[in-house]
């Protein structure tokens, strides 16, 4: 018999919840490239979930990282203190302003746990506001900011009190134009205050500056401002979601410098180190200030490798990386429109740098998942990964590592472009069949 593959083993290891957008084991990583166990070279555009934007294995993250092994593995910030700690924390704050500081724990959703806990131990305020189809984690506390599908919250409800949501901009669903949706969003979240819980009571507003699990939805720099703008009148804090799009993703190094707003706190993750596992909280210096010692923690946290590969990525993203990215971001997107004007079931592309939506919609104008789903599939089957997003799964995101170049952009493209021919005449078929 021959042997299983990894996907075949792991029926019988792991419960459904541990959910996989492929059935793909694979053995290696290198740039934008992964090998499955049948030696099988695909073109991975989806990057672990927009986590290794240097590419697979930088050579140089690889060799910072295998330096700092030889030198400590885990100390412990809870216990000393170690240089790669302090460096990526300088690194960081030197970017984004020395008024900041910042804390580093594992994950994106133990940062936004954080935010939550910050927000509410300096305000002394109980509400939270978040925002329609938005994406925070999956942590209970965490899990009631996200609002992008109803499973996430099935059988655990009673969740954290006092969150309420408030509608992000989407004149494309809308039809609205994006003046008028931005005062729609603006309304709703005045009657949020006049129904349901008094501005003053509002410890923080959190939302990603480019909704990911949502659908990549960019909202207007209006709004975003206003934004900011209400949170000031009421003391409210203004806190950004930046795990997917930070680390010159949108192709600036953090989101919010596409749109001249900047957050009192901003959570931080995925491609911090490229992949080892990290996080951080980064607030405001007279925010952290008033944190009390011992009252946030965990053993984990900034672990040395991780810190040591975060340094590493963060001069890579310094020393030409994103502007590598926003360069090739609109050589792919104007690809993307290119063939979008000649089809009527792409409603749009959209995105900024590599962190690029392409929406669908069926004959009817309606949400078109299944085709999404079968474009993915055949992609994967022509050596291309995809992922998609949206509160109907009718978007494919396409996030490659930011070290791709026009030639694989190009590939890409092409393997995308006919993976979507494909899908079309099969729903032509399908159709003419029923
Ligand atoms: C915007 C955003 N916030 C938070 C998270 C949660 O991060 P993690 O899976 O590391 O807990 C994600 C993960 O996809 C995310 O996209």
């Amino acid at each position: 018999m021959p042997e299983k593959s990894m996907y075949e083993k792991s029926l019988d290891l792991f419960p459904p919840v541990a959910l996989r957008a492929t059935q793909l084991g694979v053995v290696k990583g290198e740039g934008a490239y992964v090998w499955d166990e049948e030696g099988k070279k695909y073109l991975d555009f989806a990057s672990g979930v927009a986590v290794v934007n240097c590419g697979h294995n930088h050579p140089y993250i690889v060799q910072k990282a295998k330096e700092q092994m030889d030198k400590l593995i885990h100390g412990g910030h809870n216990v000393v203190y170690y240089s790669s700690y302090i460096e990526l924390a300088e690194k960081i704050l030197g970017h984004v302003g020395h008024d900041y500081k910042i804390y580093f724990s594992n994950s994106g959703a133990e940062a936004n746990e954080a935010v939550i806990k910050l927000a509410k131990q300096v305000t002394h305020r109980p509400g939270i506001i978040s925002f329609k189809h938005s994406f925070h984690g999956r942590t209970l506390a965490t899990a009631t900011l996200t609002a992008s599908n109803a499973k996430y919250r099935r059988n655990y409800e009673g969740l954290l009190p006092s969150v309420y949501y408030a509608e992000y901009p989407y004149a494309t669903r809308t039809g609205l134009t994006e003046e008028q949706e931005v005062a729609r969003c603006l309304t709703q979240l005045e009657e949020i205050f006049h129904d349901l819980i008094e501005p003053e009571q509002v410890a923080c507003i959190i939302l990603e500056p480019v909704q990911g699990e949502g659908g990549y939805i960019v909202p207007p720099k209006a709004f975003l401002q206003s934004i900011r703008e209400i949170c000031d009148k009421h003391g409210i804090l203004l806190a950004f979601d930046e795990v997917q799009t930070g680390f010159g993703r949108t192709g600036k190094i953090f989101a919010y410098e596409n749109f001249d707003v900047k957050p009192d706190i901003m959570s931080l993750a995925k491609a911090i180190a490229n992949g080892f596992p990290l996080s951080a909280i980064v607030a405001k210096r007279a925010l952290m200030d008033q944190w009390p010692a011992g009252t946030h923690g965990g053993t984990f946290g900034g672990n040395p490798v991780a810190c040591a590969a975060g340094v590493a990525v963060f001069e890579l993203l310094e020393g030409g990386l994103v502007d590598h990215a926003a360069e090739v971001g609109d050589y792919f997107k104007q690809k993307l429109l290119e063939l979008a004007d000649k089809h009527d079931e792409v409603l749009e592309v959209r995105g900024l740098g590599l962190m690029i939506g392409i929406e669908f919609v069926d004959r009817n104008g309606k949400p078109d998942g299944d085709l999404v789903n079968v474009i993915r599939a055949k992609a994967l089957e022509k050596g291309l990964i995809l992922l998609s997003c949206g509160v109907d799964h009718n978007v494919i995101r396409f996030i490659p590592p930011l070290i791709v170049t026009h030639e694989q952009i190009d590939t890409a493209f092409a393997l995308f472009s006919k993976s979507f021919e494909e899908a079309l005449a099969e729903t032509d078929q399908k159709i003419q069949a029923d």
